[in-house]
């Protein structure tokens, strides 16, 4: 196998080894099977069938909420940590519900690079463009699982073709498909020069994998049906004319994917793509940051929040701050600075996320991924140092698409409703505008099942019965400019005014008309559909 190229020699093997990435996927692609044997084949869990009992309503062990295990959809982002070989893989993974692309989208912001699930049937499907695109702006390396290669898939070449051409990113097979459907026999790896057989016997155990020495190994064709055998040696043979070889500089600078094809129901081919992202995915990279670049192998720790989670046992009332470690080696009882309200913080009791339990971290390293329990202090886009007044950047928050009025089904319980919108507001679950004029509360969401999951853990976490009811606004824009100006422009529009759950200052309007009218009138202030965490 080549060696991958590292853009970090200065690296201490601890924090060399580790890869953290996340799964992209369409729903169905097969994302969750997926993690289930990475977990598998990384120690975590013993059996297949553990993250998800089969028959039963789709559910993951990360999952724990009534909502998901009733909509069987991950809501949200989780973190596991394993062994694999010599690598630590730190798996994030990512709500695959389209309604949930902003919680993604700051997931990606903690990983350095993507696994790509695609189904060979179906190929790339609207999710997978629409995370694709948000790997693209962070030029996050991807690599390419083509899925379901045991049912009837599309064409090995139309495949790779409709990567190129609907994503523009090089593809270069790892690995070439022999046979497909019923036929399906495994993989010619090309990285390595084996053949890998699937058995469809066990699901659970990994392919045989027999050495060859090029396409003309008599041993080929005792494993390989003659039919076959043509057929591959006529496609690995185009293959290498037509696409481009694998080139791992490429790949990190994320021009280029290479793709396996397996079937992970049968565990075909995860070990391949495992072993893939040990060689050709990257350690931690550099962090962006204010004022500084934060560089891994720095000795001093440095992290910031990309999720936070409340209310994960709600027996605990608990809230878990998912920090991204950018660098140094992290030890349990560390005192640490809180950028923002330049607080020291003791972080006594870290957890790392193994697939099954919460466990107590005692270190961690760059690139690793720790909870860190709070009662509130800790915000998405919070850094924390080890006294330097760094603060990461690039974590953005979206205006909301839709805005709804939120109300208490009992009035008697109002005041406890406000309390209730905040912690998710923070959370990152909704945005919450408090307008100027008239009480209540408008809540916006991304997705309009964000609605349902929060009336239903506003109920379960809270004891509290709320009804989303329509809103006389559509869009909401973030106010910039100079405080003046901004002061005078809400003093006019005040039936137009809220702030947010940070204070900052937002208008409201129903019409695409006003926005543009505000941008023409007032030159002075930006309104922007965008802010950033802070
Ligand atoms: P997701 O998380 O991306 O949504 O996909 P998930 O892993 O849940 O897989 C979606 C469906 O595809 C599941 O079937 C799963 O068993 C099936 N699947 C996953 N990998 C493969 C594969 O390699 N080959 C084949 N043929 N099927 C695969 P389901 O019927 O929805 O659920 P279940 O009853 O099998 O649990």
């Amino acid at each position: 196998m080549l060696d991958a190229p590292t853009n970090r020699p200065d690296l201490p093997p601890e924090i060399a080894r580790r890869r953290t990435f996340a799964i992209i996927s369409h729903p169905d692609a097969g994302k969750t099977t997926l993690t289930e044997k990475f977990l598998l084949y990384g120690g975590a869990i013993q059996m297949a069938g553990q993250v998800r009992a089969k028959g039963e309503a789709r559910r993951t062990r990360s999952d724990f909420m009534q909502m998901e295990k009733d909509r069987g959809i991950s809501v949200s982002a989780s973190a596991m940590s394993f062994d694999y070989g010599k690598y630590r893989f730190n798996l994030v993974d990512t709500p695959g519900h389209s309604d949930f692309s902003e919680d993604t989208y700051r997931t990606l912001t903690a990983v350095d690079a993507a696994i790509m699930v695609i189904d060979g049937a179906k190929g790339v499907e609207s999710q997978t463009q629409k995370l694709f695109e948000v790997c693209r702006l962070r030029d996050l390396p991807i690599l390419t699982f083509c899925n379901k290669m045991d049912r009837e898939s599309r064409d090995t070449f139309e495949i790779i073709d409709e990567i190129q051409e609907m994503l523009a990113i090089d593809v270069t097979p790892a690995s070439w498909p022999i046979g497909q459907g019923r036929d399906f026999l495994g993989c010619y790896d090309m990285l390595n020069n084996r053949l890998e057989l699937m058995d469809r016997a066990d699901r659970n155990r990994v392919a045989e994998s027999i050495r060859i020495e090029g396409l003309d190994d008599p041993k080929l064709a005792q494993h390989v049906p003659e039919h076959l055998l043509e057929k591959l040696l006529e496609e690995v043979e185009m293959a290498r004319e037509l696409l481009p070889a694998l080139d791992p500089q490429s790949v990190l600078e994320g021009h280029m994917t290479p793709i396996w094809f397996g079937s992970a129901i049968n565990s075909f081919g995860v070990k391949e793509l495992m072993d893939g992202i040990g060689t050709y995915g990257p350690e931690p990279q550099v962090q962006a940051a204010e004022p500084r670049k934060i560089a891994p192998e720095e000795p001093k720790v440095a992290g910031f929040v990309f999720k936070v989670q409340a209310n994960m046992d709600p027996k605990h009332r608990d809230r878990v701050a998912f920090v991204r470690l950018a660098s140094g080696h992290f030890q349990r009882g560390m005192k640490l600075l809180h950028v923002r309200s330049k607080k020291p913080m003791a972080v006594s009791n870290p957890v790392l996320f193994l697939a099954a339990d919460r466990e107590l971290a005692e270190e961690a390293w760059a690139g690793d991924i720790i909870g860190i329990p709070n009662h509130g202090q800790l915000r998405i886009g919070d850094t924390l140092t080890e006294g330097e007044p760094l603060r990461v950047t690039g974590i953005p928050s979206f205006a909301p698409e839709l805005l709804k009025v939120c109300r208490a089904g009992d009035p008697m319980k109002a005041k406890h409703l406000d309390k209730a919108l905040m912690q998710f507001a923070e959370e990152g679950a909704a945005k919450v505008f408090k307008p100027l004029m008239g009480a209540g509360f408008i809540v916006g969401v991304v997705g309009a099942l964000q609605f349902e999951v929060l009336a239903s853990r506003i109920e379960l976490e809270y004891g509290l019965p709320v009804r989303f009811e329509p809103s006389q606004f559509t869009s909401a824009r973030w106010v910039h400019g100079d405080k003046p100006a901004v002061e005078a422009f809400t003093q006019k529009n005040k039936q137009h005014m809220a702030t947010d759950n940070d204070g900052d200052v937002v208008y409201m309007t129903r019409l695409q008309w006003d926005i543009d009218r505000v941008a023409r009138d007032h030159p002075e202030l930006t309104l922007s559909a965008t802010k950033e965490m802070q």
